[in-house]
């Protein structure tokens, strides 16, 4: 059994990016259990550890998930995450990723847990002032989702000080592609995500849109750092295995480091998939910055974390396959 003993609870492990780590904690020798309320996860994701069915806001149900299970290391990915929605909605996007989240906290520091691995984003930098972004940058938000965030980031360090947590927040910057292995994949609704967006155009799903092509970019959209899932996951394992060796809090950035262009990524779905994938341009959206990727050598040294599929082919791939054999996701009976 890797880390201490105990049970490695995985909050939001029947999501999207919470499934691949579960599945990566599994493989390393913890013993995983997933709590998630399948607000927008799939029964049919977990594939790795039970899932207790459960809201990280009832705090009194959290505890008794850490307790029956022995957990001694909390990761956790349960929040929502819609830019545009955190806007139109602030309220819940603080009651879920703000309240809910203290929740989780309220209850480990009641009970036995005081490793925490927090989903956080790039989204916490706002309007980059200088790219490759380090995690020196300062972090001002432009949007509720990002805020939200953000104010986790800072509890952290209170609920280090007073109740002896330790903890890494990884800012992720653009999830992306799936599990190999073809176990899980991205199965969003609504889809927000580029590449699911661009495979469903490729394959008779509604069309896409390109929020502007006037961007001061080589092609004139935005430039994004596409992270595939995998090596997410398995920065999560390195993260949790750093704080069970050394105890030591901190941030880290999860990106390439490589920027790609929304042309690209949709030249790269047609490359790989042989389909034409219908677009058009809209606006900007408010809000999206020109360019954004992240200056990757910190967690590549910090975590000894190194990407296995660094190229967007192969990230386009992997979402590829995973999206033809599951033309309309999971099993939606089962969700
Ligand atoms: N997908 C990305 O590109 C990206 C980028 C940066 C950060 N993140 C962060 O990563 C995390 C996971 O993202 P994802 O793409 O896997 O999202 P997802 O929606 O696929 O997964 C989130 C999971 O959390 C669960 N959940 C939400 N609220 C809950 C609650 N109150 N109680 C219990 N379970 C709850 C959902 O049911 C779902 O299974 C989020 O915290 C997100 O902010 C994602």
């Amino acid at each position: 059994m890797a880390g201490n003993g105990g049970s490695v609870l995985v909050t939001g492990g029947a999501g999207y990016i919470g499934s691949h780590a579960a599945k990566a904690l599994h493989q390393a020798g913890y013993r995983v259990v997933v709590y998630d309320n399948l607000v927008a996860g799939h029964r049919e994701a977990v594939k790795y550890g039970e899932l207790v069915e459960g809201d990280i806001a009832d705090v009194d149900a959290v505890r008794d998930a850490l307790r029956r299970y022995d957990v001694f290391a909390v990761v956790h990915f349960a929040a929502f995450l819609d830019v545009g929605e955190s806007v139109r909605e602030p309220a819940r996007y603080y009651r879920n990723n703000v309240v809910g989240t203290l929740g989780v906290l309220e209850a480990m520091a009641a009970e036995r847990p005081r490793h925490f691995v927090f989903s956080s984003t790039c989204a916490t930098y706002g309007e980059p002032l200088e790219v490759p972004i380090a995690e020196t940058h300062p972090q001002q938000p432009i949007n509720a989702y990002g805020e939200t965030k953000l104010v986790i980031e800072r509890a952290l360090r209170h609920f280090e000080r007073a109740y002896g947590l330790s903890w890494i927040a990884l800012r992720y910057f653009n999830a992306a592609g799936a599990d190999p292995d073809g176990e899980m994949g991205e199965d969003h609704s609504p889809e927000i995500h580029l590449i699911p967006r661009a495979i469903s155009a490729a394959t008779g799903g509604s069309g896409l849109q390109v929020f502007g092509t006037d961007y001061p970019t080589p092609d004139g959209t935005c430039l994004r750092d596409y992270v595939h899932v995998s090596d997410l996951a398995d920065a999560h394992v390195r993260a949790l295995q750093a704080l069970v060796e050394t105890g030591q809090s901190d941030a880290y950035n999860l990106g390439t480091g490589r920027p790609h262009s929304v042309r690209e990524v949709i030249d790269t779905v047609q490359r790989v998939t042989g389909l034409e994938v219908p677009w058009t341009t809209g606006p900007r959206r408010p809000g999206d910055p020109a360019a954004l990727y992240a200056a990757p050598h910190k967690a590549q040294t910090g975590l000894q974390w190194t990407p296995r599929f660094p190229d967007l082919d192969s990230i386009v791939r992997t979402a590829w396959a995973w999206h033809r054999t599951r033309p309309t996701g999971y099993d939606t009976s089962s969700s």
